[in-house]
């Protein structure tokens, strides 16, 4: 009897650690897309509804469009948002690793 009220109690141990682990991992990747936007991004893009060399990009938090959003940060030139030169480094998809284009994905698309 002992022993399985332990073994439950291990369990629900086990349980609850798993879930802060999980809540744990979202955020980390939140943050870690808030860096490699803050280091590759932010000199010419807003997460707010405002204008700098490049477009606000705020409309990806409200419609979370990753797979636009993705697109144009791989090939930026494909489609030049109307008022705006294209200026924008086209190397992102080479000098930015799967995880790390996740993040910055995950980061855009989860205000
Ligand atoms: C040197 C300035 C510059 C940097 C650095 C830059 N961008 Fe851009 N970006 C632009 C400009 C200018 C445009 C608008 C022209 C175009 O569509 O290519 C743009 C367009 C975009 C768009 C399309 C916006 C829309 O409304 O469709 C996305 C998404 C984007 N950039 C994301 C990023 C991300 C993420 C990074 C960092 C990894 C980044 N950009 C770095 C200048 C920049």
């Amino acid at each position: 009897m002992k022993w399985s009220l332990s073994l439950v109690a291990f369990y629900a141990l086990v349980a609850c650690e798993a879930k802060t682990q999980s809540v744990a991992t979202h955020s980390e990747l939140w943050q870690q897309g808030q860096v490699i936007f803050d280091m590759n991004c932010k000199s010419c893009h807003s997460m707010e509804d405002e204008k700098l060399t490049g477009p606000s990009l705020h409309r990806f938090r409200i419609t979370m469009d990753g797979t636009e959003a993705r697109q144009s940060i791989i090939e930026p030139s494909r489609d030049i948002v109307p008022g705006y030169t294209d200026i924008m480094p086209q190397d992102f998809g080479t000098r930015l690793t799967e995880g790390q284009m996740d993040a910055l994905i995950f980061y855009l698309t989860n205000g």
